[in-house]
């Protein structure tokens, strides 16, 4: 058994995190294209006098898209009238750079101009379809991906249509807009572009039914969008809904993330990237401003750079991941082991140092039931080791115990993050995916989620 532990340590090299892939870019932008996909932000022009914003975007994101600058009021002010000057300025700013241009949005309920606004009818229609043909034309071999149609769908648990102006012309106006899109621009991949699309619900299965229904009828779509405007929290179905899309034939885009501070802002952002890149047509991510205090969502400091243009915890995230790292923290040093999908720690139960004491998260803090060693393939916590009974079955409670340097206590840092048994396979993971403070830890078969993924902090 010596020589084998003795190799164990030596190729643990004391890291809780393995080594991961060896590529590692240091811009958002040159690390997405290693992955072959693109890293964006949102801009407006307003700010491209602010050196320290210039700065940022032009270190570190090789797409853009203009937060205000294409929308309807922006671009034909007037009936028949277009004003193309800001829009040109920011394509013009990503093409000297080499950068990507995502067009935002041809269509849309919201940031009408108030002459189309009071239009209705065939009118409306009309109107609404000229827009699309002439912008699309303008920018024509310019744009990447163009949302051509933002935000149509209701919130809530009907799956239908929103009510407004558009679909008051007639369901078919979605498949009109993106007929005119492609005779205007064939270059452009067409997408459908929608936010509280986060999860497999009601909104985005209604959008998934739609998206099949054009697929079959031909209607030209190349993608969808999910605006990923996120809060505390991510549904644990993120992926599984972006993959479900995928599917149909479609890539998807996150095309305007940003999330709320506060203790998982990190985390979710680690989350969103890797479930881009765990979809394979998943073409890239936007994020909906540069600094906290470009954000339309004023006090969430909701994106990757303070207002001073430093690196939040969050951009080291989403770096982390698209470097194919594994750890989402920002202590990648420190020797707690926090749990991905609730931000919390791995934390032996009443600080107890008994035989037998069980294993919860709670919230990281800095006590000793919460600092591992790492011993070899143990795990070393308040004079014990991280242990299961022999032969443990799915389900079975985590513990501590008297280091015996039995394969019970043997535990493997696996290269997606999740931590299994040396013994049985089977990975520590935050019982029923509960988030709670005092959530049991068991073993259970390994599935990669959230729930079972550790990063050291
Ligand atoms: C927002 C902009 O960020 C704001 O500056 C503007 O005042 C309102 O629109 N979904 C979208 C974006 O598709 O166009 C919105 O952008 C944010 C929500």
């Amino acid at each position: 058994m010596l020589p084998a532990l003795a190799t164990g340590l030596l190729a643990a090299g004391m890291a809780l995190v393995p080594a991961g892939a060896a590529s590692a870019a240091s811009t958002l932008g040159a690390s997405a294209a290693e992955k072959g996909r693109y890293f964006g932000a949102a801009v407006g022009t307003y700010k491209f006098n602010d050196n320290t914003y210039m700065t940022v975007l032009n270190r570190e994101f090789n797409s853009l898209v203009a937060e205000n600058e294409m929308k309807w009021d922006a671009t034909e002010p007037q009936r028949g009238v277009f004003n193309y000057s800001a829009g040109d300025r920011i394509v013009s700013h990503a093409r000297s750079r080499g950068m990507s241009v995502r067009g935002h949005a041809l269509l849309w309920h919201a940031q009408q101009p108030g002459w189309a606004q009071g239009l209705s009818g065939g009118d409306l229609r009309n109107a609404a379809i000229n827009h699309v043909t002439q912008v699309a034309t303008h920018f024509r071999g310019q744009i990447h991906s163009w949302d051509v149609v933002n935000e149509a769908f209701a919130d809530g648990g009907s799956g239908g249509r929103r009510d407004s102006n558009l679909q008051r012309t007639g369901n078919d106006w979605i498949e009109a807009a993106f007929r005119a899109a492609r005779a205007a621009d064939p270059g452009a991949k067409l997408c459908y572009n929608d936010y509280n699309t986060d999860g497999i619900n009601a909104k985005s299965t209604g959008i998934y039914n739609m998206v099949r229904d054009f697929r079959s009828r031909g209607v030209p779509i190349d993608c969808v969008g999910f605006q990923s405007h996120l809060g505390t929290s991510i549904p644990g179905d993120y992926q599984a809904n972006l993959q479900r899309f995928a599917d149909l034939g479609v890539d998807v885009q996150i095309t305007e993330l940003d999330v709320t501070q506060g203790g998982n802002q990190a985390n979710i952002y680690g989350t969103v990237t890797r479930a881009c890149l765990a979809v394979s047509r998943c073409t890239g991510i936007t994020v909906w401003g540069v600094r906290d205090c470009d954000s339309w969502r004023g006090g969430d400091n909701a994106l990757l750079f303070d207002c001073a243009g430093n690196k939040k915890a969050a951009y080291t995230a989403v770096l982390d991941a698209l470097n194919g790292g594994t750890n989402p923290s920002p202590n990648p040093t420190g020797n707690r082991l926090r749990n991905e999908a609730s931000g919390r720690c791995l934390d032996v139960n009443g600080a107890s140092s008994a035989n037998g004491a069980q294993m919860i998260i709670w919230d990281c803090h800095s006590a000793a039931n919460q600092q591992f060693t790492q011993n070899g393939r143990a795990l070393q916590v308040m004079g014990k080791c991280l242990d299961v009974p022999n032969n443990a079955a799915a389900g079975t409670r985590v513990q501590i115990w008297d280091c015996s340097g039995g394969v019970n206590q043997q535990w493997v840092m696996n290269s997606n993050a999740t931590i299994s048994n040396a013994q049985t396979g089977l990975c520590l993971d935050v019982n029923g995916a509960s988030t709670a403070n005092g959530t049991a830890v068991i073993v259970w078969s390994c599935h990669g989620g959230t729930n079972q993924r550790w990063a050291r902090a």
